[in-house]
């Protein structure tokens, strides 16, 4: 029995993590993330970003992201394609290039065509072989994000990437994913509009991913209305990048106990609602955790500890997908 058991005995599709490649190098880490009881979906955390995958213009190269895909294959897990079109993490090519709205029309098209056709032959089961086709394309006030893909295509970047996802594999699960929308409030509010606006004009899209990078003792309060808000507007969606982290450490004995209940919380609410898929973690243990290099001092925001040994949160999750 292990958190994808549990998601599994929910009727939900799957409990997931994030790895990274440098990561495959641990044996101790690569044996629980290859257990079927434990993980039944991957992510790659940054081995399918633009910058690894099209160095160059035109220019493809696979071989890490193909890393994660074959480990998901070999274990009988599903794989979320992360992502397509993302403001960060591109490559020097597309940062230093002025480009017109159609050359960029095309350089999107093209690489999400490709990107999404490529990984397509590694679906394990049609129906959750899901794209983050777009990354974060709201400020957290609601506006767009004036990056270079809106600078130059306003918001038609996003109906071209989804477009162009669709014809590459019209059996992917499309996705916009964000972070900050996990309760309602002017970011939520401004991508339910953007997924009513693109179902209206036809466009292609089949689900929002809910990062929920939280903070321990800060879970909304309203996550579970707020994604039964995202469902009822025709789509799925997901807990895609989960973790709960602490401002301050080390962690009290109360502290663990409160993200044990966080965790609970944020599973549980995913459980409640009919078309959460399912619950991805970004990355399982604290020894590969992005917090402590983005947020210095912060951190112990995931489910197993840095020596690799599970944590409260780990039982939290069990207790939320036991959650009726
Ligand atoms: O590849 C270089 C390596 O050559 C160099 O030696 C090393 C030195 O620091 O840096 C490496 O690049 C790092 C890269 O991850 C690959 O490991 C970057 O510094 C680092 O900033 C980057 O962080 C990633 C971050 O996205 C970038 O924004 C995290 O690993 C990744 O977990 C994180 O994931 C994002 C999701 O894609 C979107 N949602 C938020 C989430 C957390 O930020």
């Amino acid at each position: 029995y292990g958190l994808n058991t549990a998601a599994k005995a929910a009727h939900k599709l799957y409990f997931g993590t994030a790895t990274d490649n440098p990561e495959l190098n641990d044996t101790a880490y690569v044996s629980i993330l290859k257990q079927y009881k434990e993980f039944g979906q991957l992510t790659p955390a940054n081995s399918m970003k633009w910058y690894a995958t099209e160095p160059e213009p035109g220019v493809f190269t696979f071989e890490q992201g193909d890393q994660i895909a074959d480990l998901a294959k070999d274990t009988g897990k599903l794989l979320r394609g992360h992502n397509c079109v993302w403001y960060s993490q591109l490559p020097d090519w597309i940062n230093n290039g002025t480009f017109t709205a159609p050359e960029l029309k095309f350089i999107v098209e093209r690489h999400c065509y490709t990107l999404v056709n490529h990984y397509k032959s590694q679906v394990n089961c049609p129906i959750s072989d899901s794209w983050d086709v777009i990354n974060e394309p709201f400020n957290d006030n609601g506006t767009f994000r004036t990056d270079l893909w809106y600078d130059v295509l306003g918001t038609s970047y996003i109906p071209i990437a989804l477009r162009a996802a669709r014809a590459a594999d019209p059996h992917a699960k499309l996705y916009i994913n964000d972070y900050n929308i996990e309760g309602a409030g002017a970011k939520a509010s401004a991508l339910k509009d953007l997924v009513k606006s693109l179902k209206d004009q036809g466009v292609p899209i089949d689900g929002v991913g809910v990062e929920s990078h939280l903070i321990v003792g800060e879970v909304p309060a309203d996550m579970q209305q707020n994604l039964a808000e995202f469902t009822a507007l025709g789509i799925e969606v997901a807990i895609t990048e989960l973790d709960i982290r602490f401002e301050a450490l080390p962690p009290s004995v109360a502290g663990l106990e409160q993200q044990r209940s966080d965790y609970e919380t944020v599973v549980a609410a995913c459980n409640a609602v009919e078309r959460c898929v399912g619950v991805t973690i970004w990355d399982f243990t604290d020894k590969y955790s992005w917090i402590p290099s983005a947020f210095p001092g912060e951190g112990d925001a995931c489910p197993w500890d840095a020596n690799l040994l599970k944590k409260p949160a780990y039982y939290g999750i069990i207790s939320g997908f036991e959650t009726a």
